[in-house]
């Protein structure tokens, strides 16, 4: 699968259409009153369930590898979901639960437990990269049976036991989704270093590729966002929705490499202070200051520069 077929593929997922399956995914679309033009509304969003990660992929999307240990709090994110329900009682969300590697967050039950109270349909999304399934307790297993989550893994080109999980699959009468990453080399998990040069169970798949941030914010951010592959791929972190991941996160990359690149009030708007669901549909349609410094949507295809996979050396070049 292509990079952007994958991205597609994952707005999909995260909305609530895994590829092959799941339910059929509607965007909540409505009519702009101001200009007649029909725009994308809040139908769903990942939750950035932690921020860190126990892989750190080089160029994570994300910026996991450079994230402080950080996870979503089960307090805030209940008050948020229960907000906007009352807003908007009828409307479907679409929820996948992210990172980061979700799985980090002891609360990862909870969660999804509460989400399925608030909206039992459609079925939310867990993606992970599956290294701490074999360590899952049986609540868990059962928790994603019982509330009908898609639990789906990236397979990544490590060394990982995966019997453990596959046993769990069958026990617990559950199907899990794999997106396999196109890779040529296996990796050890611990020594973090090649263990086979010539890789190939996993050699068809999506493909790795650079996100590229412009350090200058130079992008024409009203004209690129036309194009924008992210459109759909609405995240929630800190009580906040944010257009996309890339603003959800940026945090981490300013914060770890010391750069300027400024986070305002227009860049996400904060659950608790919503009066009205208009407002996040209103803030989904405008563009963003923090697109400026975003190259992605002006590449042919989603992500652009191909990046072999490896793990994090945390160099800034892997994101510029
Ligand atoms: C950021 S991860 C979070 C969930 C989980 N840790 C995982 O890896 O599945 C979400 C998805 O984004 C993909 N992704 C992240 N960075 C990427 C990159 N630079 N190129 C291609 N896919 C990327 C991952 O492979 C994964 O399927
Ligand atoms: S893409 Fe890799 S580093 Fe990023 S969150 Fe997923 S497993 Fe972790």
């Amino acid at each position: 699968m292509k990079r952007r077929e994958f991205i597609c593929g994952l707005s999909c997922l995260i909305a609530g259409f895994g590829i092959g399956q799941v339910v059929p995914f509607k965007f909540f679309k409505y009519t702009d009153k101001e200009d007649g033009i029909e725009r994308v509304g809040l139908g769903g969003f990942t939750v950035a369930v932690s921020s860190h990660c126990n892989l750190n992929c080089k160029g994570c999307d994300t910026y996991s590898p450079l994230a402080k240990e950080e996870f979503v709090s089960f307090e805030d994110f209940s008050r948020d979901l229960d907000k906007l329900k009352e807003l908007a009682p009828d409307r479907e969300m679409n929820i996948a639960f992210m990172g980061g590697e979700p799985l980090l967050n002891p609360d990862i039950t909870k969660l999804i437990r509460k989400t399925k109270e608030v909206y039992p349909e459609p079925r939310s999304v867990i993606l992970t990269n599956g290294i701490l399934l074999s360590q899952m307790s049986d609540d868990f297993w059962k928790t994603i049976m019982e509330c009908e989550v898609d639990l789906r893994i990236t397979t990544y080109p490590i060394n990982i036991d995966r019997s453990s999980y596959e046993k769990k699959e069958k026990e617990f009468n559950i199907n899990i989704g794999k997106d396999i990453l196109k890779a040529d080399k296996l990796y050890d998990f611990n020594k973090k270093e090649v263990i086979d040069d010539n890789y190939k169970e996993y050699s068809e798949g999506f493909e790795w590729s650079k996100n590229v941030l412009d350090l200058n914010g130079k992008q024409d951010y009203v004209e690129k966002r036309k194009s924008c592959p992210h459109r759909g791929i609405v995240q929630y972190a800190r009580g906040n929705i944010y257009y996309c991941y890339v603003h959800a996160f940026i945090n981490a990359f300013i914060d770890y490499f010391k750069v300027d690149i400024p986070i305002t009030k227009d860049d996400y708007i904060r659950i608790a202070d919503v009066k009205d669901i208009k407002e996040i549909d209103d803030f989904l349609s405008k563009p963003k200051p923090l697109c400026r410094f975003c190259k992605q949507c002006h590449n042919t295809c989603y992500g652009g520069e191909p990046l072999e996979w490896g793990f994090s050396e945390r160099k800034i070049s892997e994101w510029t």
